[in-house]
């Protein structure tokens, strides 16, 4: 059988996770979140006291770098240096400085060598910004989720008080959201670009069910059927 590939790239709080959590729970395939990756390597900068945009020593900082994905049930956990930050990579600097650091062509090209090596191995949704133009450009189902940044401040702003986080007002985190959408549709290599065949899904005004619904539509009905198969054991 031939590894299932799905990519759903878009900006920061357009829906992507959420989607790709549910897409990945109907067909029983793997959830990749690539942003937690970038996450781990802006968080390994923050507490080596390294600016997240010097090049030089990110570089050196790579060198001893120990990122580790494992998967439990479905759920993501990432490792650093064999410690599992999975809830600390959500914080508000940590989201900045993943943004920072994954402008470096160093950092992208040491994420996408283990993002390609995983999705080789077994069927995959990978959300991220980079999926459908450079990780997987030969993924047959690309999907491009937009939203209005308004609305994706508020859903941020909801999902770091779901997670206790409360250090941010509403426009510190629209401004965050802002910052982030320039630098990674501006960054020089493999920013945030919708491809051609991707398909486009504005969620500004959807609930995550229509959302679901829209990018389940698009797919072949021959793919639910063997969503048995496709199960991890
Ligand atoms: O999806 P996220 O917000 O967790 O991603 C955090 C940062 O990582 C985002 O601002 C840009 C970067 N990123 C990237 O450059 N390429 C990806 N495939 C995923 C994330």
């Amino acid at each position: 059988m031939t590894h299932l590939q799905i990519a759903i790239d878009g900006p920061s709080g357009s829906g992507k996770s959420t989607l790709a959590k549910s897409v990945s729970r109907i067909l029983g395939i793997l959830y990749l979140d690539t942003g937690a990756m970038y996450r781990a390597c802006g968080l390994k900068a923050i507490l080596s006291g390294i600016a997240p945009k010097d090049e030089v020593k990110v570089s050196e900082m790579l060198k001893t770098l120990d990122i580790d994905i494992r998967f439990a049930d479905g759920d993501q956990r990432v490792f650093l240096d064999g410690r599992d930050v999975s809830s600390e990579i959500r914080k508000p600097e940590v989201s900045v400085a993943a943004s920072d650091i994954s402008s470096l062509p160093e950092v992208r090209t040491k994420m996408v060598a283990m993002q390609r090596q995983i999705a080789e191995s077994r069927s995959v949704v990978l959300d991220g910004r980079d999926i459908g133009s450079h990780v997987l450009p030969d993924a047959p189902y690309k999907f491009f989720l937009t939203a209005d940044p308004e609305e994706r401040a508020k859903r941020r702003l909801e999902e770091l008080a779901l997670r206790g986080i409360h250090t941010q007002s509403y426009e510190e985190v629209l401004a965050d959201i802002r910052y982030r959408d320039h630098q990674d549709s501006t960054r020089s290599f493999a920013p945030l670009v919708k491809m051609p065949d991707a398909v486009v899904i504005d969620t500004t005004k959807n609930t995550q069910e229509q959302t679901l619904q829209e990018l389940l539509q698009c797919l072949p009905r021959e793919l639910f059927s063997s969503a048995g198969e496709n199960r991890e054991k």
